[in-house]
Order: C-alpha cells, then structure tokens, then sequence
C-alpha cells in the first residue's frame, strides 16, 4: 500500500508554484498555521516517497503490512466468497499493489479494477503489470487525491465491456484510515458509501491498539528509513510550493499518544527556524508578491507530520457504524496486532 494523496499530483512537478497548486498552498497555510503547525500525511508520497515507503514495510520493526498481508493469505478464499462473483474494485492508496494482485487472484470474475492513488508514476507502474498479469480485467486507474471529492468513472466508460459490475467494493487495506482523523474518517467513509452505491461493500484494514514497545519502533526504525521517510515530506513540499525547509534541521521522532490512541510523527527543529511559503505565482513569472506566510520555530518545537491512529476492534466498530456500514466480519492475526473486515454499506447511519 501506501499512496496517500498529495496535491493535484505529480502532473504538476515542477512547477509546483503554480496557480493549479492554490487549493494545495491554502490547506498548507492553515495547516502551519495551527498549534503545533501540522502538514498532511500525503506530502510523504512523492515518487521518492512511495520508495522509502516500501522500504519500510520490509523493516523488521514495521509489523502492519506484513501482518495484515499473513491475514488476506490465510483468508482470502473466504473473503472472496463474501464478496461474491463480477465485483468492481476501487482501492484507495493502491500503492505497491502486493495486496491488490492476491485479492484479484482470490476474486471470483471481478468486472473492473480501479486503483485510486496519488503517486501518479506508481500508479501507472502497477496498472501496466497487473494489466499483463489480469489481460481480461478492465483496469481503469485514476491519479488523484482520495481526501478530496472526486468522481469514480462510470461503468460504461471504462475499457474492455463486459458484464456490468454486480457491486462496488472498496479495498482500503494498510490501515490507511488511520492517517484520518476519527471524525474525518467518519465522513469520508460516509461519502464513499454514497458514491459506491446501495450494494456497496468494503474490505478494510485496521491497525490494533497494542504495547508502546512495539509501536513506536515500528515508527522509529533502527536503520533510520522512517526518519527519511518524514524528513522527505519536507523536500516534497519545498519543491511543490516554493517552500525553504532544510530538511536537515529537524530530527524525527514518533511518540504513540495513549490517551488519543494514536502515533504521532513529528519533525523537531534542531535550531531556531524561520521558514517562508511564498504566495501564489501568476502566469507571468515570480511574483515579489508578500510571502502567504512565515512560520518561526524555536529549537525544540514540532511540526506535525501524520497521525496514526490505532482502534480497538469495538471503537473501529461504533465508527463505521455511525458511517453506514455494517461490520459482518473480523479477521486477525493470532497477537491481534491488525484486523481485516468486511462491511456492508446501509446508508441509514451518520
Ligand atoms: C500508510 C498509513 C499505513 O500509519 O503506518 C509508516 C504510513 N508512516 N510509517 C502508517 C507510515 C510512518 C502509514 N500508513
């Protein structure tokens, strides 16, 4: 997995600075305009940063992807049955796709496969080998930031007709709904109900509550990739929007928040800063217009990078409950560290 969204995507690097990226530079002020300033978790994924996440989820301390793939492999046949013959899929920060490929193999005739993803090249990258690998499978992928609305192409449209798709499945794995804040989640599981239709169906990853000991080395990896990992989203920033971060004057740290229930990421400046966003450029070159803002830290202060939060199987239960889904099933792995469910849309919550 990974691909949490970014900006109107890729298609704009570059020349990030530009009139395109203004709904991208607002949600950037605001964010470091808050206390402590915050940045959202999809600036990580830039091309380098679909990379180095990757790389995390073969550390030895990061448990999520590697638990919850031990989980799709021990139940997979019996997820398929539930979701039944010539499904259309949509998964949410399809990422690296290692997921997507064994669900499709489990799934019985699925009539479509389209992957929603913020790191454009990635994306493309797995469309064209799971096409080789599904040659019957219409796959129809869209670059774009999940976080935002946007609209699913209609069934028609899409490549290779066939039967029309029975339902809609939502594939959300790598618990990914985690980086939401709760309330967030609610709603944006919510509207994806809405637009999935009256037969919708998700299968979703969840992150469990578990000991500080092994949550925050999983968020704090020995070799330092993690530490890269969050320290990128700076230089992904810099070069979107024209931002004068140095990377390299914070330190990364990631302590689990008990009483939140969640990890936090955090980069801490190691010396006084004083960081400028320039407002936006017009058509006609550098503007010397007066920066959008300017944002002073002291030595030890924070940035926000991402919240990861972790639920328990009951508190993961009320939520999607008050979004109109129904919990029909848990899978887990034998520590209970992650769980996969299945729901029904009812549209009736919220
Ligand atoms: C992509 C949301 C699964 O919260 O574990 C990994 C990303 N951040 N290390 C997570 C992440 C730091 C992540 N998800």
């Amino acid at each position: 997995m990974s691909s949490h969204p970014s900006s109107s995507p890729s298609r704009n690097s570059g020349k990030g600075a530009r009139a395109g990226d203004d709904t991208l530079r607002e949600e950037i002020a605001r964010g470091l305009s808050e206390s402590p300033p915050t940045l959202p978790p999809k600036l990580f994924y830039d091309d380098a940063g679909a990379l180095l996440f990757e790389e995390i989820t073969r550390l030895p301390e990061y448990y999520p992807t590697r638990t919850e793939i031990q989980i799709l492999e021990a139940h997979l046949p019996e997820m398929a049955r539930r979701i039944g013959a010539g499904a259309q899929v949509v998964e949410f920060g399809s990422g690296s796709g290692e997921k997507t490929e064994r669900l499709l193999r489990a799934l019985d005739e699925p009539a479509a496969y389209i992957p929603v993803d913020i790191a454009e090249e990635q994306l493309r990258r797995v469309a064209a080998s799971l096409d080789r690998l599904f040659p019957e499978l219409r796959i129809a992928p869209l670059a774009a930031d999940y976080t935002r609305p946007f609209r699913l192409p209609p069934a028609e449209d899409l490549p290779k007709s066939g039967t029309p798709p029975q339902r809609s499945l939502l594939f959300f794995p790598g618990s990914t709904i985690g980086n939401f804040e709760p309330d967030e989640a609610r709603k944006f599981l919510h509207s994806a109900g809405e637009s999935l239709g009256p037969e919708a169906i998700l299968l979703i990853g969840i992150d469990l509550v578990k000991p500080r000991e092994v949550l925050e080395p999983a968020y704090d990896d020995a070799r330092g990739v993690t530490a890269a990992f969050n320290r990128n989203a700076l230089v992904h920033l810099n070069r979107l929007l024209g931002t004068d971060f140095r990377p390299e004057a914070y330190r990364h740290r990631a302590p689990w928040n008990e009483d939140a229930s969640r990890i936090e990421m955090h980069l801490v400046a190691t010396e006084p800063q004083v960081v400028t966003l320039p407002g936006p450029l017009d058509e006609t070159g550098p503007s010397d217009a007066r920066p959008r803002l300017r944002l002073s830290l002291e030595e030890g202060d924070h940035i926000v990078t991402e919240h990861s939060y972790k639920y328990t199987l009951e508190a993961f239960r009320e939520l999607t409950a008050s979004a109109g889904w129904v919990t029909r099933e848990t899978w887990t792995d034998a520590r209970n560290w992650f769980a996969v469910r299945f729901l029904e849309w009812n549209g009736s919550g919220h």
